[in-house]
């Protein structure tokens, strides 16, 4: 794993922490609450159930999750301290005991083989910096039988919203991206990794070959994002 490079991601995350979550509503005009409800809903949460929420960012995900499951407990696991801070002051509205933050990259996650019930990663396999080691540590982690819910940009769209995804970047979200985060680099590398992603048939051949069982993968918004439904067989 290049240790360099997930420490350069974490530190961009983390200078970008304050205005992480205005952005990230405003450049998706709201949408990405959809595709997080689908996400959530598709892990079938019960009471008791033991939630991983790798790359959780501030906490998004988490939060819906237990929206919409009482009783569950979340593990809020992140490499960026900024962002795991955000997530602490929103996750204040939950009982303290059903939830806990954790720092650390997807590529070496410290806990026993086969802990969790469930997993989510919402726009963060991208910025793994060993992909199949990442991904190879949530499959290790998860019980036999369980759900894991992948969201993530996929860049294999239709070329008409391909184009007027790019430009949308281009010219909306590097340059406001930059101006309100006051981080130039941060929107570049967001937009850069956005495109230059695996197409979802490559994530699908390897989450099949790593031992998940592919259960379904949803396109949304004309295929700008892709949600992959995998199961622990
Ligand atoms: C685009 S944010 C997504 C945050 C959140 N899941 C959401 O949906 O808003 C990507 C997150 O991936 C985290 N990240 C970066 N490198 C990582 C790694 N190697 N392993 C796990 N997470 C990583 C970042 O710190 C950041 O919080």
């Amino acid at each position: 794993m290049d240790q360099n490079r997930s420490r350069d991601v974490a530190r961009m995350f983390d200078s970008i922490s304050s205005t992480y979550d205005l952005l990230n509503h405003l450049f998706s005009l709201g949408i990405d609450r959809r595709w997080r409800n689908a996400a959530i809903r598709s892990l079938r949460l019960e009471a008791g159930h033991v939630l991983l929420d790798c790359s959780a960012g501030t906490g998004d995900m988490a939060l819906t999750a237990h929206k919409r499951a009482a009783g569950i407990h979340t593990v809020l696991y992140d490499p960026a301290h900024a962002m795991l801070s955000v997530a602490d002051s929103k996750a204040n509205i939950l009982p303290p005991s059903s939830y806990r933050l954790v720092r650390g990259v997807a590529e070496s996650i410290p806990f026993p083989d086969s802990t969790f019930d469930c997993f989510t990663v919402a726009f963060g396999i991208r910025n793994f910096a060993d992909l199949r080691k990442g991904t190879q540590e949530l499959f290790r982690t998860l019980k036999r039988g369980g759900i894991g819910a992948i969201l993530e940009f996929t860049p294999d769209r239709s070329r008409l919203i391909d184009r007027a995804f790019q430009w949308y970047m281009r010219a909306v979200m590097q340059p406001a991206g930059a101006l309100i985060s006051r981080d130039r680099d941060a929107y570049s590398y967001l937009s850069r990794t956005v495109q230059s992603f695996q197409t979802t048939a490559t994530l699908e051949t390897l989450f099949s070959e790593i031992g998940f069982r592919c259960k379904k993968t949803r396109k949304f918004s004309f295929g700008i994002a892709s949600l992959f439904i995998l199961e622990k067989p």
